[in-house]
Order: C-alpha cells, then structure tokens, then sequence
C-alpha cells in the first residue's frame, strides 16, 4: 500500500558515458557593448585633409578588459575620442548597446555620453573647489539624480575605490594615486557600459600604476568592461586583449595569453 509506484517517464535519464567538456569558447553569443563599423576620421589641416583613422572595425564585449595601443600618433586618442562620444567620425557606424549612435544631435550625444561612458583621464580632471564627494557627485547633478541620493550613491563608490574615509578633503590634499581612484569613482556613478581611460597612469610612479591597474581589474572582475588606452607595454600585458593601432588601421587584437580567462 505504501510501495512506491514510479512512473516511466520518456523523460527517464538515460545512463550515459561521461563527457569531456572542452573550454568554453572566449566570445560564445556574447552581443558587443560597442561595434564600430569602418570608422574613418579625417581632419582638415589648413587646405590639406589628414586621415587619422583609416576604416576601423572593431567590437567590444561586457566584460572585456581592453587594452588600446599604439606608436604615438597612430590614432589611439582619435578612436577614443569616437567611443567616448567626444567626437563623431567622419564615415562609418558607431553602435552603442545596440543603438546607432553615429548621428546622434548634441544634447543626444552629451546625455548619452554622460550616462553610458565612465572617463578617465590621465591628469584626473577633477574639480580643485569641491571636495571629494561632491566631485564624485558631478555627473550624477548633470543626470538629475536627487541630492540625497546622489550623496548616499558618492560613498557608496568612494567606498568601493577605498577613498571614503576622505571624502571631506580636497583634490590638492591627496595624492596622484588617490586622484585616479577618485576619478575613478566619479567614472562608476552611473553605471556606464563602459569605463574609457586614457593613458590613466601616466601621471603615477610604477607603484601607484600597479594600483590603479589592480583596481581596474577588480572592477573588471566585477562585471565592468574596461578599456584602456595607453603606448606602456607593462600596462597592455595587465589586461587580456590588445588591440593595436598603426598608422590609423588596426594592426592586431589578440587575446593577452597570459592573462586568458583570469579576473
Ligand atoms: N585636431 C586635429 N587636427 C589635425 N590633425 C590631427 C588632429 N588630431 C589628431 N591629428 C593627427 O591625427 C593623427 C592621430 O592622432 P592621435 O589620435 O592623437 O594619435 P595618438 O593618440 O595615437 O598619438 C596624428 O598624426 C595627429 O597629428
Ligand atoms: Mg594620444
């Protein structure tokens, strides 16, 4: 009466031999955060026209942590210069989070940049009147988040770069290090598909770089994709894709062996 009756399912597990998995392919039905399709960039000099970014193709993924390189003069600050919506290209298409972004007008541009992009620049850009906090504070005033709010989001990312317990202080009160992390913190508030900095340890000694750059690859490992544009060689080999400039085409985007598949 108590006697388990169990039914014959077609949905049965079959007994099967063990599978060897194989790795997981690096970019399987990953959707890119950002595509550029043929992006040329010409600048007029005088009477002559100069072409800075010869037809540029290039998908970024979430999660990537990019490096950007190339000899001086190759086209790393122009292309940027696109990504970051700071400038538009002169043919070609720029898809951010699936939307054509190529032709956006300037309000649309500005309010996408601010939401979409986290920058970080290599003199940190950070505002020498207000404090810590309110320069964390910035992005998110242009965006209209309500001010208590905005203050609880600052700490939250100061907190998250290891800076709160100055929130009080000045930018001229700490140090080169401590800027970047700053800067960096104003770059997450709002959660932007991507964090774009531009040679951001050129201004720090060795040590302080090396900091910066484990910060960048915890928030990496985090889930935030990361590029970086620099020429340092040391900074490139940190992250697990480089792509290369030369000449305004790209030259190579490989995977940084080294550092395939970690954080
Ligand atoms: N506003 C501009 N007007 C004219 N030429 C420019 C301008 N900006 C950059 N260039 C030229 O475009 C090329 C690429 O510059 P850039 O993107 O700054 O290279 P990188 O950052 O790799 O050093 C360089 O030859 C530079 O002189
Ligand atoms: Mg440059």
């Amino acid at each position: 009466m108590n006697s388990v009756v169990r039914p014959t399912s077609p949905l049965e597990p079959i007994p099967l031999e063990p599978v060897q998995l194989g790795p997981i392919p690096l970019q399987i039905n990953r959707a890119p955060i950002l595509s550029l399709q043929n992006i040329v960039k010409t600048y007029a000099s005088g009477e002559l026209e100069f072409q800075a970014l010869g037809g540029v193709s290039l998908d970024i993924f979430a999660g990537d942590l990019m490096a950007l390189m190339g000899p001086s003069g190759s086209g790393k600050t122009t292309l940027m210069q696109i990504i970051g919506l700071l400038d538009r290209p002169s043919t070609g298409q720029y898809f951010l989070r699936g939307e054509n972004v190529t032709s956006l007008t300037e309000n649309e541009r500005s309010r996408t940049r601010n939401l979409e992009i986290g920058f970080v620049f290599q003199a940190f850009h950070l505002l020498s009147r207000l404090n810590l906090l309110q320069n964390v504070e910035v992005p998110m005033i242009y965006a209209g988040v309500p001010a208590d709010q905005r203050r609880e989001r600052a700490m939250q990312v100061l907190e998250k770069v290891g800076i709160a317990d100055k929130y009080k202080n000045l930018p001229s009160q700490i140090s080169g290090g401590q800027k970047q992390r700053v800067a960096i913190a104003r770059a997450l508030t709002l959660t932007p598909a991507l964090l774009l900095a531009d040679e951001p340890t050129g201004n720090l000694d060795s040590r302080t770089s090396d900091e910066v750059m484990d910060l960048f690859k915890q928030l990496n490992s985090e889930g935030t994709t990361v590029v970086i544009v620099t020429h340092e060689a040391e900074i490139g080999e940190q992250t697990r894709r480089i792509v290369r400039l030369r000449d305004g085409l790209l030259e190579s985007d490989r995977v940084n062996e080294g550092k395939r598949g970690q954080p």
